[in-house]
């Protein structure tokens, strides 16, 4: 497979979504999450196309709430480089971004091309990710409580003193009373499950797991983020209704498979970059000042595991 590019795209892919992220940012607490999503699909289409490369879009916007699209095949970058598969979600937390609330990020993932899962054919997965720690013991099909007793073993602490993270959603109501039963504590969010997945990984945040159902694109999203970080996510495809299941089974997806994190993104050739749009644990969101805007961004390569957290000043004026 070719290989991507160099490290030096590192630095070309947090332009990216620091771009997305930028013209999300006038929309925060706007009230309008079509209009801050345009903007940042806008912003990034426009920014990836300068970027050395021959990438087609694997995972582009989903087609819930019939979102503006960078859409799946479509070719970006300027050409000129390896051909890479990119995922791209301008903003992952269109709700979060529209009503000012933590945790909006703008991301974009690159392998080489043929690396990643095709998530088209289901729109939902149900998610289990953690660290490093416990990655190798937890099971996806296992009893919640069994998964929260092996990594609360491999972390050396108890099961009260993990905390998972929820997407807080009605379907989740039995996930969530499960874990509490189990002794663990819960974090409900709203929306925005990679930036959770992420926090979920990286060492002495306030979360050490992330359980349930979430967008199949952000859980390959979050499979290059492992990748990067070390961590893990099991996912197993959970089709919304009869239709979409037996059109996945037509299209030869496997509904019964746990899906690894190399049966998602299969390369360590990976980069990731994403650029806070509203505060978050992970990464502060776009903040104004006299001369302009400040970002803060990060970026992981998966073969040398390197993780930058990058601020910039921006002089917009
Ligand atoms: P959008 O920003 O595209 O709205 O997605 C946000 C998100 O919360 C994802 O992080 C998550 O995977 C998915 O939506 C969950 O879907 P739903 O809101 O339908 O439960």
């Amino acid at each position: 497979m070719t290989p991507v590019p160099d490290r030096n795209l590192a630095l070309e892919l947090i332009r990216v979504t620091e771009t997305a992220a930028l013209a999300a940012g006038p929309w925060v607490g706007r009230g309008d999450k079509i209009s801050a999503d345009g903007a940042a699909v806008k912003a990034m289409r426009s920014m990836i196309n300068t970027v050395d490369m021959a990438g087609i879009v694997v995972i582009g916007e989903g087609e819930k709430d019939n979102a503006p699209m960078l859409h799946d095949g479509e070719e970006v970058g300027n050409g000129l480089g390896p051909k890479c598969d990119v995922a791209v979600d301008p903003i992952d937390g269109t709700s979060l971004t529209a009503s000012g609330a933590n945790g909006a990020i703008s991301v974009i993932s690159l392998a080489p091309r043929g690396a990643m899962f095709d998530p088209s054919g289901v729109f939902y997965m149900d998610k289990i990710v953690t660290g490093p720690e416990g990655g190798d013991k937890i099971d996806i099909s296992a009893p919640v409580k069994y998964n929260l007793e092996v990594v609360a073993k491999a972390k050396k602490r108890s099961i009260s003193d993990l905390t998972v993270v929820v997407l807080n959603r009605p379907r989740h109501d039995n996930l969530i009373k499960e874990i509490r039963d189990a002794g663990a504590r819960v974090k409900l969010i709203q929306d925005g499950d990679v930036a959770a997945a992420i926090d979920a990984v990286r060492p002495s945040t306030s979360v050490d797991l992330l359980m349930g159902i979430g967008g199949t694109p952000e859980g390959v999203i979050t499979a290059a983020a492992m990748i990067c970080l070390g961590g893990v996510i099991q996912g197993v495809l959970r089709p919304k209704d009869r239709s979409e299941k037996e059109s996945a089974i037509a299209a030869g997806y496997q509904l019964d498979k746990i899906y690894l994190t190399k049966d998602l993104v299969n390369s360590d050739d990976v980069f990731m970059a994403a650029t806070g749009i509203t505060d978050g644990e992970l990464l502060k969101g776009i903040r104004y000042s006299e001369y302009g805007a400040i970002s803060q961004s990060l970026v992981m390569r998966g073969q040398s595991h390197t993780v930058r957290f990058v601020e910039t000043e921006h002089h917009l004026k």
